[in-house]
């Protein structure tokens, strides 16, 4: 394969997503253990939109083909994630686009069901909160489990796409701003036994108030923020006694896990939920399109 002297590449001096520069870059020489990738579809993460350090190139998330391997191919340097794509094959299951918005959803959506080896699901009760990719990977996944499904989201017109993907009962967090009252309503007081907690500082005391006793509660994300109101005392040791909680921190992977969930997607037949492809040119539309939130599933990029 013949390869270009240069890449293009996306880059932020941390001024706002509306200033993220195209540059090109010569193109990098993997080393003795590295692996040099071709990337051909992005999937965007909601991190993708606080990108870090000045000058910091913006995330990737997707599917690619190796163009160059150095002596022992074992991960591709300082690209989470893209390594696993490679060996596992993802791409003959399903399209570049919807194999790119696999890798962190499905790992954190299993991830969020019990840990390994326990069973879960049916006859369970999982509460998920928002439509972004975590959430509708984690319904897809939990409805497919058997267990019964309340979503959250802040709109009636996503609501009801999740209902046609498996959600028994929805709560617009908007219009009921205590959802948690509603939850221990739909359950019959007794709460749910799973909860991806997707929301963060403004969502968490809610819902140690509508989880089941002895429930699981996975802390994901801060999409609500990252800070405490300043009324809001709350006091997560007492909260968590009260019910015999499990809250529980949740990082991508392990790999044994994504190869778990990529079997229970080929024998449920689930397809990720692809809300948007983007061309590569587009890429800072994507980014300021996610972070708008009015996606539902996953946003892509095609590269080329
Ligand atoms: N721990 C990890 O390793 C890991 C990995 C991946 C992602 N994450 C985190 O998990 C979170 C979700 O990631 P994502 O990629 O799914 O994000 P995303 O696609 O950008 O999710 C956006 C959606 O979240 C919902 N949302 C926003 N504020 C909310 C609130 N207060 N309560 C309930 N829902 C709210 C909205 O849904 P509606 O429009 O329906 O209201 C919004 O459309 C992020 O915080 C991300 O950083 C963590």
């Amino acid at each position: 394969m013949s390869l270009p002297t240069t890449i293009k590449q996306w880059t932020t001096a941390q001024d706002g997503l509306e200033n993220l520069t195209q540059t090109t870059a010569p193109l990098p020489t993997p080393g003795p253990d590295e692996v040099l990738v071709k990337i051909r579809t992005v999937s965007l993460n909601y991190r993708d939109t606080e990108p870090g350090g000045k000058g910091e190139k913006v995330l990737i998330q997707g599917t690619g083909g190796v163009a160059v391997s150095g002596l022992q191919i074992a991960h591709a340097s300082g690209a989470e994630g893209i390594d696993h794509y490679l060996f596992l094959g993802c791409e003959a299951r399903v399209s570049e686009e919807v194999g790119s918005g696999q890798n962190y959803q499905l790992r954190m959506a299993i991830n969020g069901m019990r840990p390994l080896g326990q069973p879960g699901g049916k006859g369970e009760k999982v509460l998920i909160q928002g439509t972004g990719g975590v959430a509708v990977s984690g319904l897809q996944i939990a409805h497919a489990s058997g267990a019964e499904v309340i979503i959250t989201s802040s709109s009636d017109a996503k609501l009801e796409l999740a209902k046609k993907l498996g959600a028994d009962r929805t709560i617009n967090y908007k219009t009921i701003p205590n959802w948690d009252e509603e939850v221990l309503k739909m359950t019959d007081d007794e709460g749910v036994d799973i909860i991806f907690e997707n929301g963060g500082a403004q969502t968490v005391q809610k819902s140690f108030e509508c989880v089941a006793f002895g429930g699981l509660i996975n802390c994901i994300g801060y999409l609500s923020g990252k800070q405490d109101a300043a009324d809001d005392r709350t006091n997560i040791n007492v909260l968590a006694l009260k019910r015999n909680v499990t809250l529980k921190g949740l990082l991508n992977g392990p790999r044994e896990r994504l190869e778990e969930m990529l079997q229970f997607y080929d024998e449920k037949k689930i397809y990720p939920v692809v809300d948007k492809v983007f061309g590569f040119e587009e890429s800072k539309e994507a980014l300021i399109y996610l972070s708008k939130g009015g996606h539902f599933g996953k946003v892509v990029i095609k590269v080329d």
